[in-house]
């Protein structure tokens, strides 16, 4: 009987030692609630028998104290909202495993946090209690930002100001409007406001670059970032966002505005003022212009006629001309543009060394003999530099070209005429009192330091029986007249040669 006593008193000590432990098992499920819902957080148990306790608490609210909401289903929080109990824990199961499920009613951005189900043993240290917790989050719709200027981008020119609006509706103190930027120049978020106080600024000329302006009219809280005077540094996102205490950074309402700095295009390296080449070497025209957006750079001819390689304009910056020809001289005009005004042009004189060119304007002339008329020669030289033009008539019997210089018999002149182009000369022969010992050969001819070249003229005899009606011994006006009218004909296709 004592033995037996013994026993019984042993197995019962034993049972209450060994009694299989209280378990939480399984992961407590995240929550994920809109403002104003039901959020439930179950605890699965095993093993539960008194003294033992399931509690839910909360180690982290916004207060910082632990809040003990529940022991088993005892709810130690008498707060009520919209009539109802604000939490609640309904237990499900049967003896051996069992639900504590945690009810926590019209949700605010405050319940977002973690929410811890332990049980309570006595008799042993806290820390070995067992402890699970559950993460509730609470989606934010009340606290919402509006979009109340368009969100198309601010684009402005330096110097100006740029506005961005941040609206916001029923925003709270807890809550905090802040605004962000993120440049071309910083990688980071730069947070340059909390509410309405600058956080962050950048200096120019001693006056800070950012304010913040808080309206509000009725549940509409605005807040106005102000940028005085931007520069290039300021282009780039801004994001407006609301801060909440208990909310992932990832899920805190924002709104991305975008400052776009345009700045005219300006050039920054171009080819010297003038530049000389010699006829067959390669040359290659440089302009180079920033501006923002990046502008197109264009060359195009001073006088708008085709570029040396053909086509009215070349877009880019290097314009490269290969194999140099005469008839590529002159002006050349880079421009850049990207649509903000002004746009910028740079000019190159192209100035091309070459050998010269004659060309006689007609190189067979008639004249009659001893009517005390002249025939006139005319004789196109291109060259650069200026070439040195001499003519020469020649001597039939000694076969040797002689110099003619001015006499009384030979007026040499230089004809000047706007139609001449640039390093276009043109030079006359006047044969006065045309005998027939003067029908002959003539040369026209130029030499500069790249070479020489002539132009050859035959002075004719001439017989038509006509010039007598329409001269009338006067001067032979209207040959001078057919003469003048070649020579526009020439002149026009050698210009647009
Ligand atoms: C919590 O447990 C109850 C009862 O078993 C079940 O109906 C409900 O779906 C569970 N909820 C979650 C979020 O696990
Ligand atoms: C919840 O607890 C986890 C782990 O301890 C922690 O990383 C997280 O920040 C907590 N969340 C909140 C909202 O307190
Ligand atoms: C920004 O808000 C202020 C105040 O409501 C308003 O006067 C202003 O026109 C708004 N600006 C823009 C760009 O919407
Ligand atoms: C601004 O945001 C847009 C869209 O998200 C992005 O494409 C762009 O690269 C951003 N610009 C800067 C400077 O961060
Ligand atoms: C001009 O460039 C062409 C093509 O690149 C080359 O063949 C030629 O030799 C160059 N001429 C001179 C004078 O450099
Ligand atoms: C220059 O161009 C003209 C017309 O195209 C051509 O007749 C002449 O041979 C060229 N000169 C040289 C040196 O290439
Ligand atoms: C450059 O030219 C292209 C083609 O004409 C045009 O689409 C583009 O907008 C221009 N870029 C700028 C910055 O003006
Ligand atoms: C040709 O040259 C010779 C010798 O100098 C000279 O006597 C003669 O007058 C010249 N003839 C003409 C037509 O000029």
């Amino acid at each position: 009987m004592k033995y037996l006593f013994s026993t019984v008193v042993l197995s019962s000590i034993l049972c209450s030692v060994f009694a299989a432990r209280p378990e939480i098992v399984g992961d407590i499920l995240p929550e994920l609630k809109k403002l104003g819902q039901t959020a439930y957080l179950n605890c699965s148990v095993i093993n539960l028998q008194s003294p033992a306790q399931l509690q839910w608490i909360r180690k982290t609210p916004p207060s910082g104290e632990p809040l003990h909401i529940s022991s088993d289903e005892t709810i130690r929080i008498d707060e009520i909202v919209k009539g109802q109990k604000k939490y609640d824990v309904v237990k499900y199961g049967n003896t051996n495993r069992l639900i504590y499920q945690l009810i926590i009613r019209s949700l605010t951005e405050t319940d977002a946090g973690n929410y811890t189900c332990q049980i309570y043993l006595p008799n042993q240290n806290y820390d070995e209690w067992p402890q699970k917790f559950g993460v509730l989050t609470v989606k934010i719709f009340g606290v919402g930002l509006e979009n109340v200027d368009n969100s198309l981008p601010t684009v402005k020119k330096e110097d100006q100001a740029a506005y961005m609006n941040c609206s916001v509706i029923n925003l709270h103190n807890k809550e905090q409007s802040q605004w962000n930027t993120k440049t071309h120049s910083t990688d980071d978020p730069s947070y340059i406001s909390s509410d309405g106080i600058v956080r962050f600024d950048l200096f120019v000329e001693e006056r800070s670059t950012y304010s913040v302006v808080k309206y509000r009219i009725h549940n509409r809280q605005t807040y106005q970032l102000m940028i005085e005077s931007l520069t290039e540094v300021e282009a780039g996102n801004y994001t407006c966002q609301i801060y909440l205490p208990n909310q992932n950074y990832e899920e805190l309402p924002r709104m991305l505005r975008s400052v776009t700095i345009q700045i005219a295009p300006y050039i920054t390296t171009a080819s010297s003022a003038t530049i000389t080449v010699q006829e067959g070497e390669n040359v290659t025209l440089v302009c180079e212009a920033y501006g923002y957006p990046l502008p197109n750079i264009t060359w195009k001819r001073g006088d708008g006629s085709p570029l040396p390689h053909g086509g009215l304009q070349l877009i880019n910056g290097l314009y490269r001309i290969n194999n140099v020809n005469a008839t590529d001289r002159g002006l050349f005009i880079c421009t850049a543009d990207n649509n903000v005004k002004p746009h910028t042009s740079y000019s190159v004189q192209l100035k091309v060394l070459f050998a010269p060119y004659c060309t006689a304007v007609q190189d067979t002339v008639g004249q009659e003999p001893d009517r005390k008329y002249h025939a006139i020669l005319e004789c196109l030289v291109s060259a650069e530099p200026r070439a040195e033009v001499v003519w020469y008539k020649e001597n039939k019997t000694t076969l040797i070209d002689e110099k003619i210089l001015d006499s009384d018999k030979y007026t040499l002149q230089e004809q000047y005429d706007e139609r001449l182009r640039d390093c276009e000369k043109w030079y006359t022969l006047k044969i006065n009192n045309v005998v027939r010992s003067d029908y002959r050969e003539y040369y026209c001819t130029a030499q500069n330091e790249l070479g020489k070249h002539q132009a050859k003229f035959q002075l004719f005899e001439l017989v038509d029986c006509r010039f007598y009606v329409y001269t009338n011994g006067k001067e032979p006006s209207n040959h001078q007249v057919s003469v003048v009218t070649y020579m526009i004909g020439f002149l026009v296709s050698f210009i647009f040669l």
